[in-house]
């Protein structure tokens, strides 16, 4: 191989594994304290490889029992998603995104824990999402009723959340969080801890 050849040969490589780690996954504190709720979304699709492994990381989520009383509508059709975000709220933003995941529960499957259990679901699925580099917002303003018809859920199931899934457009700022001396006590409720 001469050297002009190799050398389109390894940008052909490196093209290749940027794809697959164009947005190398973040550490996990990182993801946490740096992820923000995104109500801005470009209109650009998201790889097959980062969705699954965005929606991996619900499946793997721990639930009481491992009843796994969960189910996801993943909305990509472009007018479902305008009718879907009109169901929450006329959040009109949300169908910009290349997806809504509509976070469903099974209360037959675990009445007493499906909320908390869909919740942690569906937690996993926006840190992954961030930090893969995708932006989402939890929505908890939806008509029940009206999202149940537009994605065909049966009556019985119970929709817990759902949230844009997307490439964000905006970085926003950190919202401010309560001072630690109202969040946390030490040993007894309301007892100051010594960490500030
Ligand atoms: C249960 C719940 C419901 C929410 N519902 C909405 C919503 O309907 N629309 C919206 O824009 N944001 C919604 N949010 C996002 C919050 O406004 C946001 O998480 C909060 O302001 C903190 O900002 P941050 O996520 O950027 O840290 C919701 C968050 C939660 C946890």
């Amino acid at each position: 191989m001469d050297r002009s050849s190799s050398r389109s040969w390894h940008r052909r490589r490196t093209r290749k594994a940027d794809i697959h780690t164009r947005r190398n996954e973040l550490d996990t504190l990182q993801t946490i304290f740096e992820r923000r709720s995104i109500r801005t979304y470009k209109r650009e699709p998201i790889p097959e490889a980062h969705l699954k492994q965005i929606l991996e990381a619900g499946r793997q989520a721990p639930s009481a029992s491992n009843r796994q009383p969960w189910h996801f509508i993943v909305v990509g059709q472009p007018q479902l998603k305008e009718r879907v975000a009109q169901a929450c709220g006329d959040q009109i933003w949300m169908a910009d995104a290349a997806y809504i995941v509509i976070a469903v529960g099974l209360p037959a499957a675990s009445s007493k824990w499906y909320k908390v259990d869909v919740a942690i679901a569906l937690e996993n699925i926006v840190l992954a999402a961030y930090s893969l580099g995708y932006g989402t917002c939890w929505i908890g303003d939806f008509k029940q009723a009206e999202l149940k018809n537009i994605c065909g859920i049966p009556e019985d199931l119970d929709i817990v959340a759902c949230t844009p899934l997307g490439v964000p457009h905006v970085k926003p700022a950190a919202r401010e969080r309560k001072p630690w001396g109202q969040v946390f006590s030490a040993d007894r409720y309301g007892q100051p801890t010594q960490l500030q």
